[in-house]
């Protein structure tokens, strides 16, 4: 099945559109981010801010009562796509001085575009 989509997605150039299999394997993803981050309608914070409904939201300010280090909550931005999918890619080129620990960035496109169809789809109005 996986080969299959696979097959697919190369054979039909289709623009980037956040679909179920993107959510899905974007879940898979963020096993890596788990240890830190919940997410889901539940998600308390933890060693890491809950990244319940973060897209869209300004950076640092998001998650209520979590200690958010001043880098962060100074840096001005707004979670945007494009920022979020560079965060993923290396938050401390990003915002230097946060307080993510987190070496391993993540390195492959689709795992980042995967990633946030994952965190959207997490959060459904
Ligand atoms: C070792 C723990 C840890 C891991 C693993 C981790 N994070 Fe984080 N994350 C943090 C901490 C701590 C912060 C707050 C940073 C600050 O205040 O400077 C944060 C902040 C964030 C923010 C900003 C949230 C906001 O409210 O502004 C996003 C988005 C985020 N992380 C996504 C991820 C993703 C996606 C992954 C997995 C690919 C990940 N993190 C892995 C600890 C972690």
């Amino acid at each position: 099945m996986l080969k299959w989509v696979l097959a697919a997605a190369a054979v039909v150039a289709v623009p980037f559109t956040a679909s179920a299999q993107d959510a899905e394997a974007g879940a898979a993803v963020f096993k890596k981010c788990a240890a830190c981050h919940q997410i889901g309608p539940t998600a308390k914070n933890g060693l890491g801010p809950n990244l319940q409904c973060v897209p869209g939201s300004k950076a640092g300010h998001h998650a209520e009562g979590f200690a958010y280090s001043d880098a962060l909550k100074n840096s001005g931005l707004t979670w945007t796509d494009e920022n979020l999918l560079a965060w993923f890619e290396n938050d401390d080129k990003l915002v230097p001085g946060n307080k993510m620990i987190f070496p391993a960035h993540v390195k492959s496109e689709e795992d980042r575009a995967n990633l946030l169809a994952f965190i959207k789809s997490q959060c459904k109005q």
